[in-house]
């Protein structure tokens, strides 16, 4: 199984030393334009292979797409991040131009590769892969709502002091400051609704945090975050290389889904050899219905920012 991963940064670096770690792919090839950039990454990457114990060979390459071919997944994570007070629908200028030619590319040299796309403004960068490349929409998969998910879960854990591995939780909608749609009433404590712990106030703090999940860390850091991101990529990639049909929310192409057509938006996906096998509608409440609405709203807005960009 091969992977490839566009963008040697701090997200992609992160990303493969996570598939690396899983022990699931034979080869991780890092591309990155910086000259030399992903070459030192992937030797730093293959240098711990023998403290951490995986088998993976992880190689890169300064811009060489043949390098990529063949591969059943191609992770799209190239682009600037953003910076302290941006919003990640700032970053389009620049990434949508970037984020074309990578798949362009890409797909020369596998044709039938899933790619992933992790690139900010998220929803639109997936949106605009579709459009650019044609691909079937199952075959092309926006990573947004794995790392939102897991920033719930983190805040409902931190509000309950319960342990992660007790908490479980989704976030659905757009990946922006605003768009995001944490389903509170799904999220449980070990099968127990967590509304039965925590005052709707509580609750509602817990929302907000998360949404603002990312900004948050990049006023702390000065950058984007890393960590998370590289890991809730991981956690996509292995689930469609192993065939998991494993339920994660992903920004998908929809067709009517959710009441909305011709736009990507986070919703919850089966994820297997086939990328999206297929797109889960659950039942939301009127409130959830009525953010998802609003959520899409602000998702089309950066679209149509597309065909002035
Ligand atoms: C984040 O939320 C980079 O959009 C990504 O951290």
């Amino acid at each position: 199984m091969k992977i490839s991963i566009v963008g040697a940064g701090a997200v992609g670096a992160s990303c493969a030393e996570y598939i690396a770690l899983k022990n699931f792919a034979s080869e991780v090839v890092l591309l990155d334009i910086k000259e030399g950039f992903a070459e030192g990454k992937a030797m730093d990457l293959m240098q711990t292979a023998s403290l951490n114990g995986f088998d993976t060979r992880i190689v890169g390459t300064t811009n060489d797409y043949s390098r990529t071919a063949g591969s059943s997944v191609c992770v799209i994570t190239s682009g600037i991040p953003r910076k302290p007070g941006m919003t990640r629908e700032e970053l389009i200028g620049i990434n949508a131009g970037i984020v074309k030619d990578v798949a362009t590319n890409l797909l020369k040299h596998s044709p039938e590769t899933i790619i992933v796309v992790v690139s900010n403004p998220m929803d639109t960068m997936t949106y605009l892969v579709h459009k650019t490349t044609g691909l079937p929409s199952n075959r092309v998969i926006g990573m947004g709502g794995a790392l939102d998910s897991a920033r719930f879960k983190y805040r409902l854990a931190e509000a309950l002091g319960a342990p992660i591995s007790d908490v479980d939780g989704m976030v659905i909608g757009g990946h922006s400051d605003t768009g995001m749609v944490p389903l509170v009433d799904h999220a449980t404590r070990n099968s127990i609704k967590v509304s039965e712990f925590l005052s709707q106030e509580r609750l509602g703090q817990v929302k907000e945090d998360t949404k603002v999940g990312g900004a948050t860390l990049t006023a702390l850091l000065g950058t984007s975050a890393w960590y998370a991101p590289g890991a809730a990529v991981s956690s996509l990639v292995q689930a469609i290389v192993c065939d998991q049909k494993k339920m994660m929310p992903c920004s998908s192409l929809l067709n009517g889904e959710y009441g909305l057509t011709d736009l990507c938006i986070g919703v919850p996906v089966i994820l297997g050899k086939n990328g999206i096998e297929s797109i889960v509608e659950i039942e939301l409440s009127e409130a959830e219905q009525a953010h998802m609405k609003l959520s899409a709203e602000g998702v089309r807005k950066t679209n149509d920012l597309l065909s002035v960009s």
